[in-house]
């Protein structure tokens, strides 16, 4: 790549929206939205129909898409409001009830889940801007040791997930929950690993620069050892076997090293081209010294985005870690997903128990307890009913290479 080529990736920049959307939750963590025959009902995931606005000037939720109207009451609890339509309080399961449920409202998307479906269909990525609240995001900025906590140094002692409930708010966040789902075409979706963070700090000039790859499970352009059967390289029309779900905890800008893109790749069917230099041939030792970084020239697309976005892609789209020009650390955590029919990546059924047996799982509403085991517990289900899947350390023992 000429030298002047460097650092000139097309720019795609997604704003942070004007206003975000609600949502309202019952007090087991439900969504009340309205049904498509009209009524009031609560749900256990994020389609338009869960999707209100606060009225301006008024204690009123207007729902989005049918206009229907509910009035808001202030109770004791922290947090939580009693609601009336046309008068009469809503029950735990949306209907009107003598007893009313404690709702609270919640910071929700910037726009429609069903406008961010259609652009994941039509490009194989799309971001959610600011999608997590903003006090979850300054925890793991503080976890992460990044922002004004930068001067601290992150180590990784455990998984993120046993550090702040923080890791589970993010990992069941419905909206990008729901996109995954429609997007594989199953509802069984997993967690690959438990979420790690990737913190990039200010480039010194002389680190190797992450080559081209696709994500897990595909890992084109970066497979690793020869001993391990990845995906192979295939073109198949209408079957995803793993979506990208990356959370800018910092601003992603092209200078603090946003990851770089070849937008529109998920389609060919095949890994990055070798004169892009992939994951495999940056990682060699010395690489960066002698032949410099892969490249970032102007076929390259780098998303910019606030903090608190979620950047969902398909797996298969090339991509590499930006170069971080700034004086600042910038942090992201990232999850591979997948189907159920795809062997995960790493075990998390040790974070995932260690999480339940944790104070912290008190911090869930039972609804994202129901989805945090869902997304971590690869389970079997067959004559023998519903087995969970864990790692033997006896076989694990018996099978390692000596
Ligand atoms: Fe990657």
């Amino acid at each position: 790549m000429a030298k002047d080529e460097l650092f000139q990736e097309r720019v795609v920049r997604v704003e942070k929206p004007s206003a975000h959307f609600t949502l309202l939750r019952n007090t087991t963590g439900e969504f009340l939205g309205v049904s498509d025959t009209n009524e009031l009902s609560v749900f256990d995931y994020v389609d338009d129909k869960a999707i209100w606005e606060k009225v301006e000037g008024s204690s009123a939720y207007r729902h989005v898409t049918t206009d229907l109207q509910l009035e808001a009451e202030s109770t004791d609890a922290e947090d939580g409001c009693y609601l009336r339509h046309n008068g009469s309080l809503l029950g735990k399961d949306g209907n009107t009830a003598n007893e009313g449920d404690i709702f609270s409202a919640g910071h929700g998307p910037g726009h429609l889940p069903s406008e961010y479906l259609e652009s994941f269909w039509e490009n194989g990525w799309v971001c959610l801007p600011s999608i997590i609240a903003p006090d979850t995001i300054e925890e793991l900025e503080r976890v992460s040791c990044t922002g004004r906590w930068e001067a601290d140094t992150y180590e990784r002692r455990i998984p993120p997930l046993n550090e702040t409930a923080a890791v589970a708010k993010i990992i069941t966040e419905p909206v990008s929950l729901w996109l995954m789902r429609q997007y594989m075409k199953t509802h069984e979706i997993r967690l690959g690993h438990s979420p790690g963070f990737a913190i990039l700090s200010p480039d010194d000039g002389k680190r190797n620069v992450q080559g081209w790859h696709s994500d897990f499970p595909y890992l084109w352009g970066i497979a690793g050892s020869e001993a391990v059967n990845r995906i192979p390289v295939h073109k198949v029309d209408g079957l995803v076997m793993g979506v990208q779900r990356n959370l800018c905890v910092s601003e992603f800008r092209s200078e603090n090293g946003a990851t770089c893109f070849k937008l529109g790749s998920h389609t060919l069917g095949q890994g990055p081209p070798i004169e892009w230099v992939n994951g495999n041939t940056s990682r060699q030792e010395g690489y960066r010294e002698t032949k410099g970084i892969p490249y970032s020239g102007p076929d390259a697309d780098v998303i910019e985005a606030p903090p608190g976005s979620y950047i969902v892609y398909d797996s298969r789209i090339w991509h590499r870690a930006g170069v971080n020009r700034t004086e600042h650390k910038r942090a992201a955590m990232l999850q591979a997903v997948i189907p159920m029919f795809i062997m995960p990546f790493m075990d998390t059924s040790t974070p995932y128990k260690n999480f339940i047996h944790s104070p912290l799982v008190d911090e869930l509403t039972e609804l994202e307890q129901k989805e945090l085991e869902s997304v971590m517990v690869n389970k079997m289900v067959g004559p023998a009913g519903h087995l969970a899947i864990t790692v033997d350390e006896e076989l694990t023992e018996k099978i390692r290479p000596s």
